[in-house]
Parts: C-alpha cells; sequence; structure tokens
C-alpha cells in the first residue's frame, strides 16, 4: 500500500454569488482541470443574513451535475422539471443538469446560521446532453457508521465497510463522505489508485499525511497525490477535525466553461447561451412550472 501525500493545499476565498451571496470558495473556476472530475465546491458559512438572504434566484446549468449537502439553516429549492422542496440540515440535493436544467436556490429564513456546500461534478462528454435529473436526500436516509476508535462516517455516495451511501448512479465514480476524526484516533483511508482525491477541513483541524509537518486547518483544501490510501489525524488542542473527503475517477476531456455551463468546446458552450438567449435552452418538457426570468 502506497500513501497518498499532501500535493497542494487552497484556503477558500471570499466570493459573491448568485444574487449577492457572500461565500467562500475552496476551488472552482480559478483552478480548471486542478480537480478533475470535480469543478467547484463553494462553503456558504454566515450567520449574517445580509450574506445569504439574496440567495441564487433562476439561474441555466448545463454539462454538470451539483450537489449540495446543508449543514444549518434551510434552503427551499425548484426548478424547471417541477421538483420544489426545502433542503434542511443534514439533507443532500443530487441535482444533474444534463442538456439544461434551469433553477433557484433560496435561503428560507431570515436570521441564524446559515451552512451548506455545494460540489459541482463534470460530466463526460457522452453524457453532457443527458435528460435532467433530480434527486434529495433526507439526513436520515443517510448512513452514519461509526469505528471503533471514535471515527465517524456520514457515507453520502461510495461505500464504506459494507455500507453504502444513498447516492447512486452517478455519472463519475465517486465517493463523498463527511468524516470526523477525534484527537488520539488515526483514521488510515483506502482510495482507488489513480482517483483523483481531496479533504476540505469544516471544523477543527487535523494532518493529512504521515509527516504530520503541516497542520491544516477550517476552511482549506487538502488536494492529495496519487496513492492508495490516506492517513489522517486530529489536532490535539482541537479535539478534532471534521472534514469532507471526496474522491472520483478523472475524466481526461476538454473543459469549456462559462459561469453556470460547462461543456467540452468552445462551440457547445457558445450554442448553450445563443439557446438560452432564444428560449430553447431548455431541451426537457416544462410542466406548467413558471420560471420567472429564467427562460426567456
Ligand atoms: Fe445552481
Amino acid at each position: 500500500m502506497n500513501n497518498r501525500k499532501i500535493s497542494r493545499v487552497l484556503k477558500s476565498q471570499p466570493t459573491i454569488e448568485g444574487a449577492g451571496v457572500h461565500l467562500k470558495r475552496a476551488f472552482g473556476n480559478a483552478n480548471v482541470n486542478l480537480l478533475d472530475p470535480f469543478l467547484l465546491l463553494d462553503d456558504f458559512h454566515s450567520d449574517n443574513p445580509d450574506d445569504y438572504i439574496a440567495g441564487f434566484p433562476w439561474h441555466p446549468h448545463r454539462g454538470i451535475e451539483t450537489v449540495t449537502y446543508m449543514l444549518h439553516g434551510n434552503v427551499k429549492h425548484e426548478d424547471s422539471l417541477g421538483n420544489g422542496g426545502v433542503i434542511e440540515p443534514g439533507d443532500v440535493q443530487w441535482m444533474t443538469a444534463g442538456s439544461g436544467i434551469v433553477h433557484s436556490e433560496m435561503p428560507q429564513q431570515t436570521n441564524g446560521l446559515l451552512r451548506g456546500l455545494q460540489l459541482w461534478v463534470n460530466l463526460p462528454s457522452s453524457h453532457k446532453m443527458m435528460d435532467p435529473r433530480y434527486r434529495e436526500v433526507k439526513n436520515e436516509q443517510i448512513p452514519e457508521i461509526s469505528l471503533k476508535n471514535g471515527i465517524k462516517i456520514k457515507i453520502i455516495s461510495g461505500e464504506v465497510e459494507g455500507t453504502r451511501g444513498p447516492v447512486r448512479d452517478i455519472v463519475v465514480d465517486i465517493q463523498y463522505l463527511d468524516v470526523t476524526v477525534p484527537s488520539g484516533a488515526e483514521c488510515e483511508y483506502p482510495i482507488s489508485k489513480g482517483y483523483t482525491a481531496f479533504a476540505y477541513v469544516l471544523a477543527g483541524a487535523g494532518y493529512f499525511d504521515e509527516v504530520k509537518e503541516k497542520r491544516i486547518d477550517e476552511d482549506h483544501l487538502v488536494i492529495f497525490t496519487d496513492g492508495d490510501k490516506i492517513k489522517i489525524t486530529a489536532d490535539d488542542a482541537s479535539m478534532l477535525v471534521r472534514f469532507l473527503l471526496i474522491s472520483g475517477k478523472p475524466l481526461r476531456e476538454p473543459v469549456a466553461w462559462y459561469g453556470p455551463i460547462v461543456m467540452n468546446t468552445q462551440e457547445e458552450l457558445q450554442l448553450a447561451f445563443e439557446e438560452y438567449q432564444k428560449g430553447t435552452f431548455i431541451k426537457h418538457k416544462v410542466d406548467g412550472v413558471h420560471i420567472d426570468g429564467g427562460i426567456k
């Protein structure tokens, strides 16, 4: 077995998105191809409503899947397929934009803490124009396993020690885990060789390799080198380290990306925006849904 090392550490950066939401971006279109097949990870984390209340009104996506994981607070989702619902703490929403979807994501609270994460997973060229789909997974459907050394793992996608997460049938093979390691415990975890792997620290601090020279704090992203497994320990003073551990099989395809649309070529990208302007963007049947400003 070959231990993965730390390849790079990125600190999430303040960014304004949607209708004026202040969030932190761990990686995104400034880092194209850095984490193939992953495109972007946004961290919404504020107890100031001015930072989040504007939300993300109706906007399109094509060519990607988005995964939203709420930790605190509530977000209302509506889309051009006719889906609607409130994503509550611990819930996951998995949306395949495919050929095109228009949706809105709006906070359902006017005060208090809001924290959520949104990951964008690229679709391969063979599936960029697939039919869009939407899945919502409630907190209670997400299994949490406890290992003997006090480590807890919530399995959103993938399999750990025989327990499978509820998010399946994903185009790109990915594993999405929410891991908590208490101080004193060592988390050794296998990750398929050749897969892109990263950890994003949600709380506490820890060490993400064998040498333990660099303590990684909250809001930092660790990108791993290739190998068979990773080794993680919590920083003693922090009591624990909680992190998302995400890995996936790279696509190794060209990326043409502007805003919410990610294709393989500039021509496909231009076509998407032309279709959006002309009102022919949505390929699926729009069934009695009022999309305010989404489709012209
Ligand atoms: Fe969106």
